[in-house]
C-alpha cells in the first residue's frame, strides 16, 4: 500500500502529560534553573558539576516516566501512515510507545559524547561525572545539543518535511530556532495540524493550518478522528 508521508514535529509539550516539565511554562525556569546556565557550552564550562547533575536527575526521571495518550495515539497512525516523527525531545517516550521513526534535533537523555570528538557518543544509563572519559581520554558530556551549538540533524529534518504530505506539530513555543523554522519547509497547500493547550501561532500564519487548542493526548484523538 502507498502510504501518506505524515511528519510529526514534536516539543516539550507533548510528554508533559507524562509529567516531563516544559522549559516555557514556569516563569522561565526550567526545573529551578535558568536554561542558559543548564543548556550552554558556556554554562558547563563555568559548573560542569552542576549541568551534569542536572541531566543526571533528567536521566534518572526517565525511569519514572511513562509515555502518554498522546505518543501512543502517533504511534497507532502507523497503521494507516509512513510516520516520521522529528522531536526537539531528549527523552525516549516516542520509542517506547513503539513509533518506529523517530529523529532527535536536540539529543538524547540516554546518550553521552566526548567533549574532544563528538562523533565518539554512547549509550549511558546511570549517572555522568567529572572523570568519565571518552575513549580518547576527553571527559564526557551529555548528549545534547545546547543553546549555540549547531544542530546536526536539521537538514535531515528538512528532507523530511519537504517530503510531507501531512504535517503536525505538538506541544512546542516555536520559539527555538533552527526546529521552530521547519514548518516553513513543507510545500506549499500540504495540511499542517498544530496541537498545543496555549498555541504560539494562529490559522492565518501559515496556509492550510489548523490550530487543535488542546493538550497532546486529547488533541491527537481529535485529530485521529479526522486522519483515520
Ligand atoms: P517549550 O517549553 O518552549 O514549549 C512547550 C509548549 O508545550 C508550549 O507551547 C505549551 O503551551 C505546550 N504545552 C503545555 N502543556 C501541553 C500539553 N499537555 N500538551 C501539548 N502541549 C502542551 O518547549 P519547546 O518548544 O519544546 O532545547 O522548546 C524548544 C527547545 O527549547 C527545547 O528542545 C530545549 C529548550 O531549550 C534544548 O534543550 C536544546
Amino acid at each position: 500500500m502507498n502510504m501518506k508521508n505524515l511528519v510529526v514535529l514534536t516539543g516539550a509539550g507533548m510528554s508533559a502529560e507524562s509529567g516531563i516539565a516544559t522549559f516555557r511554562d514556569a516563569d522561565g525556569l526550567w526545573e529551578g534553573h535558568d536554561v542558559m546556565e543548564v543548556a550552554s557550552p558556556e554554562g558547563f564550562y563555568n559548573n560542569p558539576e552542576l549541568v551534569l547533575d542536572f541531566y543526571n536527575q533528567r536521566r534518572a526521571q526517565l525511569k519514572f516516566v511513562k509515555p502518554n495518550q498522546g505518543h501512543f495515539s502517533l504511534q497507532k497512525l502507523e497503521e494507516n501512515y509512513n510516520i516520521c516523527i522529528v522531536t526537539q525531545n531528549v527523552d525516549d517516550l516516542h520509542e517506547r510507545a513503539g513509533s518506529e521513526s523517530v529523529l532527535h534535533l536536540h539529543g538524547e537523555l540516554r546518550k553521552v559524547r566526548s567533549t574532544k570528538n563528538e562523533q565518539l557518543v554512547y549509550n549511558w544509563e546511570e549517572n555522568l561525572i567529572l572523570g568519565d572519559l571518552c575513549e580518547e581520554k576527553s571527559q564526557l558530556r551529555p548528549h545534547i545539543v545546547w543553546f549555540g551549538e549547531a544542530v546536526p540533524m536539521i537538514d535531515q529534518a528538512v528532507g523530511l518535511v519537504e517530503k510531507a504530505d501531512i504535517l503536525v506539530v505538538i506541544g512546542t513555543s516555536m520559539q527555538v530556532y533552527p526546529a521552530a523554522g521547519l514548518l516553513s519547509h513543507v510545500r506549499y497547500g500540504t495540511p499542517i495540524y498544530f496541537i498545543d493547550p496555549d498555541p504560539s501561532i494562529k490559522e492565518s500564519d501559515f496556509n492550510n493550518l489548523t490550530i487543535i487548542q488542546e493538550g497532546a493526548s486529547k488533541g491527537m484523538e481529535e485529530l485521529l478522528t479526522v486522519l483515520l
